[in-house]
């Protein structure tokens, strides 16, 4: 019995010895894992077990085979193909073995079938089935010819051999989506044969007519599940690159804890409701038979992980889960004969028959009935949904709300414990929501609101409904704890606070608070953007932080500066009196007419992002130079806020109106000497500057005089543990194209929080803690009068004891600060030490918009900024 089958006592079908092990996305995609992978078969063997795997293709490449098909539908042809082979083959490198060899009659197949479907202009889902099902059958090629260079003696099996489908008379069900028995099948053994180690694909089988269908995206889970139930093994275990299920989505609450046990029932829930783990469709073949399935972390196999099984045992209602699922679409039909009619509603659900589409959650009162499209049925084209609209509106009026997150409570016996959560639902007073719904199974509690408010209810929701369960053992460490374990530490000790906890301490002298801002942080993040070899000239946006010393060394490192306010230029020429005027970039929105002429005297680079002042003010601008900022339509960042493209934000001049704005310059014979564009700021995606360069080129397109392409800002930093930073090579290469593209135009950046977010921390003393409740309450002496992003965007700062880093972070507090607020909170149920009158807490990440966005609120001083210079 393994460890964890000790803690929980599970009851699975002893006599069985198959383990059905599935592997997918990264976790099949390094070749550590590979190794890891390798010796979890060796243990699994050892102890007596008989182990098939199922494993599914490369991370990427299923995405990458889906566009190529649409690509060859459409006509064109593409590189994905190439960039497919490019990863199988380099990670066969890393592995050892001879990539191209293994995969080569497999990519063959891939380009023969991507010709014919380009040749007609058309994919029939039998197809793409074939397609799509190349990736699993390269990934497991790989894997099988590496787990023999170890030595392990394993057995390659085509999945279309050992599982077969059931029909379905739709067409695209029966190939995309389709469902297998999860009847225990004593034969499937002996098609396996003799042997301990067994290899096959997940998401694929054969239909009854042997042709190949898949599972539904993500469909390997269910794969492993089929394949268990039908040995009826032992156990399943599901390997994934997360430490199991967790309370929410630790990428949006990194306090989210893992959930150590979980009765199928509830794990189905979590699934069905937007939780990314698990295949919905994984759950139910198990349960059936019960079978225990373990969700395991490839890279951290040491970690115990999440077991779904029967737990009959366990009778306490409590919520397990807030699931978010974003993308939601709602229909709400709205009509007055309703009251009272008989059949209404099956008139309603017949139409929804009629055009095949399936529905979600349901909530109706006596004149309307709103409904959420069924998950898997979300991207049902626009087509069938004009067409149910339009049969829907000779019953009611209809109104299609899009771009809607469902969130979800999860939990047994939730009906019970509506009352308990009742404080919590305070936080539904902010939301407009546009459906609530409570399960009939008693499992969930599921409210609708616009997408954009999704995640701040989930933040707000889930402190609410985990607090006070410290010590309940079907919950086990939060994420944030779990990725400063040994393995995630390189990251984390990397801050460079960590080593200089006494000078910092020092430099807070008998001060009780203070913003540091380390040199040689600034340095390295100015030196690396100074690295880029595709980027002509940087300007420093200090609107980030504006702290005259900071300043100063950025202007030592010869960046420019771009500055938003006649207050910004005036501290630039303050400081810098001989400073060259063209390194100073003018970009002020909706200002008065003195702000331009302000920007025209003193000779810097004026941006106008708006048509009217050139209708409203033309000798203003006649026979001037400017930049025109461009709403390129698609904002990007890490909050609502700071996403400052599309029609939601007030920023730029729309793609439509260039035409128009070029026509009013010209006949001032006011000159477009650069286009610039800044679609949102914290983005870490390496490929949006490459975007935003592409749609400026064609903006440019109306301006002759154009030589400068401005991407704007925006570079982000990693915030929460285990945040990928921004790969700065990744950017200048991505930049490499549009030079070669466009050689005319140079390329500029203006990046604030880039510059200086990292090296900046917020040291802080602690003042006073309560334990109210079941919350504990750490305050310092300064709150959102020095740091408002947590209260303003829910931004996450990590925050550290720093009289106390080599003391056990061992309990959950809340750290607020002294402003009269409730918002007034700096970090929510973080892990801490037990903190003291007078301990200096540090708030990491600080250097941007930190100082710059302090208030004088409540007439408390906010915390005043100092440069850090560490030794050696
Ligand atoms: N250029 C323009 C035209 C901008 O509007 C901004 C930022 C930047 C450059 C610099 O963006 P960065 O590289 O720092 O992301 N207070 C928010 C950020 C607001 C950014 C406003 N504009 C925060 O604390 O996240």
């Amino acid at each position: 019995m393994s460890e964890q089958e000790q803690q929980f006592e599970l009851a699975a079908p002893d006599a069985s010895r198959w383990i059905v092990l599935k592997f997918g996305g990264s976790s099949v995609a390094s070749a550590d894992n590979w190794q890891r992978i390798a010796a979890c078969m060796r243990q699994r063997q050892a102890d007596g077990h008989q182990v098939l795997v199922v494993h599914s293709a490369l991370k990427g490449v299923s995405n990458a085979l889906q566009s190529a098909l649409q690509h060859a539908v459409d006509g064109e042809s593409d590189q994905a193909v190439s960039a497919i082979e490019r990863q199988h083959v380099q990670l066969a490198e890393a592995l050892g073995i001879d990539g191209a060899g293994l995969i080569a009659s497999d990519l063959d197949e891939v380009r023969q079938l991507l010709a014919g479907i380009r040749l007609i202009r058309e994919v029939t889902p039998r197809i793409e089935a074939r397609v799509m099902a190349l990736g699993e059958m390269m990934a497991s090629r790989l894997s099988y010819a590496f787990l023999s260079a170890c030595e392990l003696t394993v057995a390659w099996h085509d999945a279309r051999t050992l599982l077969t489908s059931e029909r379905e008379i739709r067409e695209r069900r029966h190939y995309l989506r389709a469902v297998c028995s999860a009847a225990p099948d004593p034969t499937l053994q002996v098609r396996l044969g003799a042997g301990a180690l067994h290899l096959t694909q997940g998401f694929i089988a054969a239909d009854q007519d042997g042709d190949t269908v898949l599972l539904g995206r993500g469909g390997s889970d269910t794969s492993a599940a089929y394949f268990g139930a039908q040995l009826q093994a032992h156990r399943v275990e599901v390997w994934t690159d997360v430490p199991g299920l967790f309370s929410t989505d630790p990428t949006v609450v990194p306090a989210a804890r893992l959930l150590k046990r979980l009765h199928y029932s509830e794990a189905q829930e979590i699934a069905s409701a937007g939780g990314q783990v698990l295949h919905p469709r994984s759950i139910a073949p198990l349960w059936q038979h019960a079978i225990p399935m373990y969700v395991l972390c490839t890279s951290r196999p040491e970690l115990p992980g999440t077991v779904i099984a029967e737990f009959s045992g366990e009778v306490e209602p409590a919520v397990k889960a807030i699931a978010l699922r974003p993308g939601v679409t709602l229909l709400s039909m709205e009509s007055v004969n309703m009251w009272q009619e008989i059949g209404f509603l099956a008139k309603v659900f017949e139409v929804f028959s009629q055009h095949r589409v399936s529905v979600g959650l349901v909530s109706t009162s006596e004149s309307s009935i709103t409904v959420s499209l069924d998950a898997e049925e979300e991207n049902v084209d626009a087509r069938t949904l004009d067409r149910l609209v339009s049969t829907l509106s000779a019953l009611a009026t209809v109104k299609v709300i899009r771009n809607c997150a469902a969130v979800s409570i999860v939990g047994r016996k939730i009906r019970t414990i509506l009352a308990k959560l009742g404080p919590s639902f305070e936080v539904f007073a902010e939301h407009r929501l546009h459906l609530v719904s409570q399960a009939a199974n008693d499992l969930n509690f599921t409210v609708v609101v616009d997408q954009a408010q999704g995640y701040r209810l989930v933040q707000q929701l889930h402190p609410a409904v985990m607090r006070g369960r410290i010590d309940d053992d079907t919950l086990g460490p939060t994420w944030e704890s779990l990725q400063l374990q040994p393995e995630a530490r390189t990251k984390v000790a990397a801050s460079w606070w960590r080593q200089a906890a006494q000078p910092l301490i020092e430099m807070l002298g008998d001060r009780d608070e203070a913003f540091a801002y380390d040199v040689q942080t600034l340095h390295e993040r100015i030196d690396g953007l100074l690295g880029l070899r595709n980027v002509s000239a940087v300007f420093y946006a200090m609107k980030a932080n504006s702290h005259p010393d900071l300043l100063r060394e950025v202007h030592a490192k010869g960046l420019g500066f771009e500055c938003v306010s006649p207050g910004e230029l005036d501290r630039v020429l303050t400081l810098f009196p001989d400073i060259a005027r063209e390194h100073i970039l003018y970009t002020p929105n909706f200002c008065a007419r003195k702000d331009y002429e302000h920007g025209f005297a003193l000779g810097v680079h004026v941006t106008l992002d708006n048509l009217s002042p050139l209708q409203q003010w033309p000798d203003t601008f006649r026979n001037r130079n400017v930049f025109v900022r461009v709403d390129p339509g698609q904002g990007r960042g890490h909050h609502e806020h700071v996403r400052t493209a599309g029609v939601h934000s007030k920023f730029g001049v729309p793609v439509f109106e260039l035409a128009q704005f070029a026509d009013a310059a010209n006949a001032l014979s006011c000159r477009v000497v650069g286009v610039h564009a800044h679609t949102g700021s914290g983005i870490t995606n390496a490929d949006n500057w490459r975007i935003v360069a592409e749609a400026l080129a064609s903006a440019a397109a109306h301006f002759p005089h154009v030589r400068v392409l401005d991407l704007g800002g925006g570079l982000g930093v990693p915030e929460q543990p285990g945040d990928a930073p921004l790969d700065l090579s990744a950017l200048d290469a991505s930049l490499s194209a549009v030079r070669d593209a466009f050689p005319a135009f140079d390329i500029w950046l203006e990046p604030g929080r880039f510059i200086v977010s990292e090296a900046g921390v917020l040291l802080t003393r602690v003042t006073q803690t309560k334990g109210k409740g079941d919350v504990q309450y750490v305050g310092v002496s300064t709150g959102m009068n020095s740091l408002i992003r947590p209260a303003l965007y829910g931004a996450y700062h990590e925050i550290a004891n720093l009289s106390r880093l080599d003391e056990t972070p061992d309990r959950l507090a809340t750290v607020v600060g002294p402003i009269c607020e409730t918002g007034d909170k700096l970090g929510t149920d973080r892990w801490l030490p037990e903190c003291h009158h007078g301990d200096v807490m540090l708030i990491a990440n600080t250097g941007a918009y930190g100082e710059s966005m302090s208030s004088h609120y409540n007439l408390r001083e906010p915390a005043q900024g100092m440069l850090f210079r560490r030794e050696g």
